[in-house]
């Protein structure tokens, strides 16, 4: 009997210990899962239409694409602390707009009900300027690309809905850290002397005038295993000048790509498929530019005028220039310094980013704010207000980056049809708006037009997440050097941070308004203060409300939405021809194989090799290819060395014949030095369309070849 009592009583102190030991461990994990987060990354293409579409970003009508240098992708990163969620994505694409993101939110309900929405998606663009346009809808941004360009618009949203599916379902344990790092020569400002207007007391505090460190967020799944990774650097996506007609995603988009084919060692081959994503995205690079050799008058040689970028012989342009021979070098150049540092940081130390997580959204109608601003030099303090958007002088002159090419005058005729169009209603500014964008000499008074859409928004979106020590603040525009910095300090004082480089300023984010100069920037009327299109104090706007957001957040209430943007596609104007038809040429068919590569090429040369094709807007081909480079492997089995988002491979599309419909194409194989000797093949995927609309895929295929080491 007692032998029964002793056991059930071993058997209950067991139990006991069992609970108590499973009671702990389940203490230990929640512990440990609630210093950490849930997590998700997902890449997707969202290549846009690569022949004749023009270009954003420079403004230059005759920057059409032609083809494909690089693909562009969508990366998305999800954090949630168990209570809120935060969804960051970075495009590489001139920038986010009010409408394409509403899209894109539209669709994301359908699936998940109120997961994503206005309130804690943030979309940001990297600012590439060589990547299709007439995806904003406002007048003045798709006035480039004709009007309104539907594919364009079609492309990118199911692009970026698909990476952020793909960040939704990758969603696991994981935690989040930060570093900092450093790049000194990747980036210049481009408007140094409008830098210099800032006072002498504040520009004392920084060593360079532009920034030269960035801030990176690393993702680290709970098994240590790296998920992903966004790093924030100032500069400008326009290494690719505005001569290049092939899509790019430029010097951050590729340092993206370089970052990746690091981590997904068994996916290098195939670039935006690999289980980790690495984002570069925008910040406050308003002023800054990549191309560090610095501007210089074309042809002469002789320098710039500092103030105006003009140049004493008007036979020339001032331009500025990579550091590499040409523009696919000077591309090259800079991604690879951004990667490299941003590698250093991924290796070197870092800090866990622990706390709450927090976000709130805010539509702010621009020019009917106002504001209290102390004036520096003189101490006094008085109240300023936002204006109706216009655009001034130095606008239409560009960037030394870019020139302009637009001609601005009344009643020009020119063969763009939507200019020809609107010209004749360019509004006259009223007095209004003269002394309120004062000293601004007003080009386009784009907020008193409306015809027959709005020219430029009104309402911006205003987004602030906090991350435990971090804060992401996510600004509807191009933010200036000095701008980014007063706005990290303002937000870093507001949430009680420890210092502005807990800031990240997300720039070009789910808004385009155009630049944000600081008050002082402004009175010089450069490129970046005339499209700073809601006057002087637009900064001065931005920093109230962006406290104003950090106080929400801070007592963890949420603002109102805000005034809605308007309905935009009631009226949108598209002059932008489709294809009409495709035809492969006599005796010809899509995919013949017009120029076949030579028996045996040598490592380091390059292989250029031509079909009969469609158009390449018949299918983008997202998440797949118009080329493959293909290796005859073990087993006589064709493998892929390279697609068409190969830095090393360019794919080239022209038209023989509009009347008769017929096109062809270039597939365009730089042969690396350490290719593998082989035989190889080349392979065209295309579409072509027929007279009565349908659209037929097709396969071109060349002769094999050998390739032979040097
Ligand atoms: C663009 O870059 C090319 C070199 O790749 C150069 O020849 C050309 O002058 C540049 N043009 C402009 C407008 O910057
Ligand atoms: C929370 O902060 C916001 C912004 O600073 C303020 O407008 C609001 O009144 C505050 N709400 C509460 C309940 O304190």
């Amino acid at each position: 009997m007692t032998e029964t009592v002793n056991i059930v009583r071993s058997y209950r102190i067991t139990l006991s210990f069992c609970m108590a030991l499973l009671i702990s461990l389940l203490v230990a994990t929640l512990a440990v899962c609630c210093h950490g987060f849930q997590i998700g990354v997902g890449i997707a293409d969202i290549t846009g239409p690569p022949a004749e579409v023009p270009f954003m970003g420079y403004a230059n009508p005759k920057q059409k694409g032609y083809g494909l240098h690089l693909r562009q992708f969508a990366r998305s990163f999800i954090i949630d602390d168990g209570s809120t969620r935060i969804v960051f994505v970075s495009c590489d694409m001139g920038m986010m707009g009010t409408f394409l993101r509403r899209e894109v939110l539209k669709r994301l309900g359908q699936e998940y009900g109120e997961m994503y929405t206005v309130n804690n998606v943030m979309i940001s663009g990297t600012h590439t300027h060589s990547t299709p346009g007439g995806f904003l809808l406002d007048i003045v941004f798709d006035l480039n690309s004709w009007g309104f360009v539907r594919d364009t618009f079609e492309n990118y949203a199911a692009g970026i809905v698909r990476s952020i599916q793909r960040a939704h379902k990758s969603l696991t344990d994981g935690k989040i850290f930060v570093s900092h790092g450093q790049v000194l020569d990747a980036n210049i400002n481009r408007s140094p002397t409008s830098y210099l207007k800032n006072p002498a007391e504040e520009r004392a505090k920084y060593e360079y005038d532009t920034d030269k460190s960035f801030t990176q967020l690393k993702f680290i799944k709970s098994d240590g295993q790296p998920m992903g990774v966004i790093t924030w650097y100032a500069v400008h996506a326009t290494s690719m000048n505005n001569t290049n007609h092939l899509i790019s995603s430029d010097n951050v988009g590729y340092a993206s790509v370089l970052f990746e084919k690091k981590m997904n060692k068994k996916f290098t081959n195939l670039i935006g498929k690999g289980p980790f994503v690495a984002a570069f995205a925008s910040t406050n690079l308003g002023d800054v530019s990549p191309n560090t050799a610095g501007p210089r008058c074309v042809p002469s040689g002789n320098p710039c005028v500092p103030e105006t970028s003009n140049c004493a012989d008007k036979n020339d342009v001032c331009i500025a220039f990579g550091p590499g021979k040409d523009m696919y070098e000077s591309t090259q150049m800079i991604a690879t310094k951004i990667f490299e540092k941003a590698w250093g940081a991924w290796k070197g130390s870092q800090e866990e980013v622990k706390g709450k997580l927090g976000v709130v959204h805010q539509y702010v109608n621009m020019p009917e704010q106002k504001a209290e601003w102390t004036d520096p030099e003189t101490g006094e303090t008085k109240t300023v207000n936002g204006c109706k958007p216009a655009m001034g002088y130095s606008f239409a002159a560009g960037t030394t980056d870019g020139a302009g090419a637009f001609s601005f005058k009344q009643g020009t005729v020119t063969t763009n049809p939507l200019w020809n169009v609107v010209t004749d209603i360019l509004a006259r500014p009223s007095k209004e708006m003269t002394e309120c964008q004062a000293p601004k000499p007003i080009l386009l008074a784009t907020g008193e037009m409306n015809f027959p859409f709005e020219w430029q928004p009104s309402i911006v979106s205003t987004q602030l997440a906090k991350l435990g020590q971090m804060a992401i603040a996510c600004v509807p525009g191009e933010f200036t050097t000095m701008s980014g910095r007063r706005m990290r300090q303002t937000v870093a004082q507001a949430l009680n941070l420890k210092g502005p480089e807990q800031v990240i300023v997300a720039g070009l984010c789910n808004t385009y308004s155009d630049y944000i100069t600081t008050p002082q920037e402004y009175q010089a009327q450069r490129y970046e203060a005339a499209s700073t299109i809601f006057g002087p104090h637009t900064l001065t706007i931005y920093l109230q409300h962006y406290k104003g957001l950090a106080g929400f957040i801070k007592n963890g209430t949420i603002p109102d939405p805000g005034p809605s943007p308007p309905e935009a596609f009631n009226d949108v104007v598209s002059f932008l021809p489709g294809v009409i038809f495709d035809n492969p040429g006599w005796s010809k068919e899509f995919g013949q194989c017009v120029v076949q590569p030579p028996q045996t090429v040598q490592a380091g040369t390059t292989l250029t090799v031509s079909f009969a094709s469609g158009h390449p807007r018949n299918n983008v081909r997202q998440e797949g290819s118009y080329l493959s480079v293909e290796r005859l492997g073990q087993g006589d089995q064709w493998e892929i060395v390279a697609t068409d988002a190969d830095w090393e491979t360019k794919f080239i599309w022209r038209r023989t014949s509009s009347i008769l419909g017929t096109s062809e194409v270039d597939v365009v194989w730089d042969v690396p030095a350490d290719v593998i000797p082989g035989t190889y093949r080349i392979r065209h995927f295309g579409s072509h369309k027929l007279v009565f609309g349908a659209i037929r895929s097709y396969v071109g295929l060349s002769q094999t070849f050998q390739v032979t080491a040097n």
